[in-house]
C-alpha cells in the first residue's frame, strides 16, 4: 500500500499522565504540569528539559472548555520550555494520538533529536449540554448535526446496525463495560477507580442508609439491565456504554532512536504508525466498522512487519462500548462479527488471549479527549515495562498497540511499540 520504513527510528523514553477526573479546582495548566512532572519521573537517566526541541501538544477544544485558544505556546512557557517550538495539533478525541505521531515525523525528517508530546482537556467547567454541544463541533456540522446526532447518538446508530448485521447481543456492550470498570479499578489513575460491582454495592448501602427500598440486583448484568441505575442515553447505549466527561493531562518523550540510551536504559521503539481519515457518517459505505481505523491499523502493521497476532496488548479508543468491540474487528484481533462474541467469552480481559484496555479504557479510565491518546501510550509504557501492578499482564509483552479515534471515525492513528530486550 505504501512504503515501510521511516528513514530514522523514533523511541519513546518517558511517559506520564495526570490522574484523570473532575478536578473543580484546576486547569489545563495545572493537569498538564502533574502529567510533565510524572513523565520526569518516569525517565530513568539524567533528563536536562534544555534538551527539549519542540513541543507538539494534542488539545480538542481548550477555547471552547476553557475560553483560551492558542494553548501550547502557553503551555510550553509555564512548564519553562519557551522558546522551542509549540504547536497545538487538534484532531478532535485523536489529538494526542496525532500529536505523537506528528513529533514522531518530525524526529524521523532528521529537524530534531528530542521532541516532548502533551495531550489536555479540561472539560467539566462547562455544564453537560454545553460539553455535548462543544463535542459535537467535533462532527460534521452541515450534515451530521443538523440530523439531530450528539456523540452518543453517532454510536448508538453504529451499535444498533452492529446488533442487526451481526445478530449479536446487546448485552456484549455490558461485558465490555464490566471488565474496563474492572481493570479501572486497579487503576489510580482512573476517573472511576470501582469495578461495576463497587459501584452496584456502594448504590445498595446509600439505600440502606436513606431508608429507601434496596435494589435487588444480585450481579453486575442486572443491575445494568435496571434503566434506573442504567438509563439509556441512546439506545442501545446506556450510561455505563459511555465514556465520562473528564479532565487530565497527559505527555510522553521522545527521542531518536540513536541517542535514545542518552535518556533511558529501556526506550519503547514506535515502530509502526498509520493514519487515515474519513468523511462525515452520509459518506460510509458501513456503520459496523470504521474504514481509517483499518486503513490506519494496516499502515501500522505494515510499517512494523506485524501481523495482528504479534500484538501482546492494545489500547483502544472505547469513547463507547461498541467502539471497543468494532475496534477489536478493525485492528484484525477478530473477524468482523466475532468481536462480540469475544468480549461475553472475556478473551479481551486482561487474563484473556488478546489484553484490551487493561488500564480501564476510556470507560473507566476517562476520556479528556485532548489527552487520552497519551493516556493509553501511557498504559502500554507500562505494561511493557512490567510496571502495570495488579493490573499487569503475564507472558513478558514486548509489543503494544495504541489507536485513537477522532469524531465518529473521520480521523484515525494507530502507534505500535516495542520493548527490545
Ligand atoms: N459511566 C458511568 N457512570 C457515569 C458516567 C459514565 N459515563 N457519567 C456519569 N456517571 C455517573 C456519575 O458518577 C454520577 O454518579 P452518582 O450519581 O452515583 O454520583 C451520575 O452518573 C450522574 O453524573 P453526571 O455527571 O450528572 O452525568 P451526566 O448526565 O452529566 O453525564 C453522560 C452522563 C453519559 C451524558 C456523559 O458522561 C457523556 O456525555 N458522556 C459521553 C462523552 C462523549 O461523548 N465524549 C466524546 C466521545 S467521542
Amino acid at each position: 500500500m505504501r512504503r515501510s520504513k521511516w528513514s530514522r527510528g523514533v523511541a519513546l523514553v518517558g511517559a506520564g499522565m495526570s490522574k484523570f477526573g473532575v478536578f473543580n479546582d484546576l486547569t489545563s495548566r495545572d493537569l498538564f504540569v502533574e502529567a510533565y512532572l510524572d513523565l520526569k519521573k518516569s525517565i530513568d537517566k539524567d533528563f536536562d528539559p534544555d534538551s527539549i526541541e519542540a513541543f507538539y501538544l494534542g488539545n480538542f477544544s481548550s477555547d471552547q472548555f476553557e475560553k483560551q485558544a492558542h494553548l501550547a505556546p502557553i503551555i510550553a512557557s509555564w512548564v519553562g520550555l519557551s522558546p522551542i517550538s509549540s504547536v497545538r495539533v487538534e484532531d478532535a478525541c485523536a489529538s494526542s494520538g496525532v500529536a505523537l505521531r506528528q513529533a514522531a515525523l518530525s524526529i524521523a525528517s532528521g529537524e530534531y533529536d528530542v521532541v516532548l508530546v502533551g495531550g489536555v482537556e479540561k472539560m467539566t467547567d462547562l455544564p453537560i449540554a454545553q460539553v455535548t454541544e462543544a463535542l459535537a463541533t467535533a462532527a460534521d456540522t452541515q450534515f451530521e448535526i443538523p440530523a439531530g446526532f450528539t456523540f452518543p447518538g453517532f454510536y448508538a446508530a453504529m451499535a444498533t446496525a452492529y446488533l442487526a448485521e451481526y445478530q449479536a447481543e446487546r448485552e456484549a456492550f455490558f461485558h465490555v463495560s464490566i471488565k474496563n470498570h474492572e481493570n479501572g479499578a486497579l487503576n489510580e489513575k482512573a476517573q472511576f477507580g470501582k469495578t461495576i460491582l463497587d459501584i452496584m454495592e456502594s448504590k445498595k448501602a446509600r439505600a440502606v442508609q436513606k431508608g429507601r427500598i434496596v435494589p435487588e440486583w444480585k450481579n453486575e448484568l442486572e443491575f445494568l439491565r435496571d434503566t434506573k441505575a442504567n438509563p439509556n442515553i441512546a439506545w442501545p447505549m446506556t450510561l455505563f456504554d459511555c465514556s465520562p466527561v473528564s479532565d487530565g493531562g497527559s505527555a510522553v518523550l521522545l527521542a531518536a532512536e540513536d541517542i535514545a540510551n542518552e535518556f533511558s536504559d529501556s526506550p519503547l521503539y514506535l515502530i509502526g504508525s498509520g493514519q487515515a481519515s474519513d468523511g462525515a457518517l452520509p459518506d460510509r459505505h458501513t456503520l459496523t466498522h470504521l474504514p481509517a481505523a483499518e486503513i490506519a491499523g494496516k499502515q501500522a502493521y505494515e510499517m512494523a512487519g506485524l501481523t495482528p497476532g504479534n500484538i501482546d496488548l492494545a489500547e483502544v479508543h472505547d469513547c463507547f462500548t461498541v467502539a471497543e468491540i468494532m475496534a477489536t474487528e478493525d485492528l484484525g484481533f477478530f473477524q468482523k462479527g466475532e468481536g462480540w462474541k469475544a468480549a461475553m467469552d472475556r478473551k479481551t480481559s486482561r487474563f484473556g488471549v488478546m489484553p484490551i484496555n487493561t488500564s480501564g479504557g476510556l470507560k473507566s479510565k476517562g476520556h479528556p479527549v485532548g489527552a487520552s491518546g497519551l493516556g493509553q501510550v501511557n498504559e502500554i509504557w507500562k505494561q511493557l515495562h512490567g510496571s502495570a501492578g495488579e493490573r499487569q499482564i503475564s507472558g513478558n509483552p514486548h509489543i503494544g498497540l495504541a489507536h485513537n479515534v477522532g469524531g465518529s471515525g473521520q480521523t484515525c492513528v494507530v502507534n505500535i511499540f516495542e520493548r527490545r530486550e
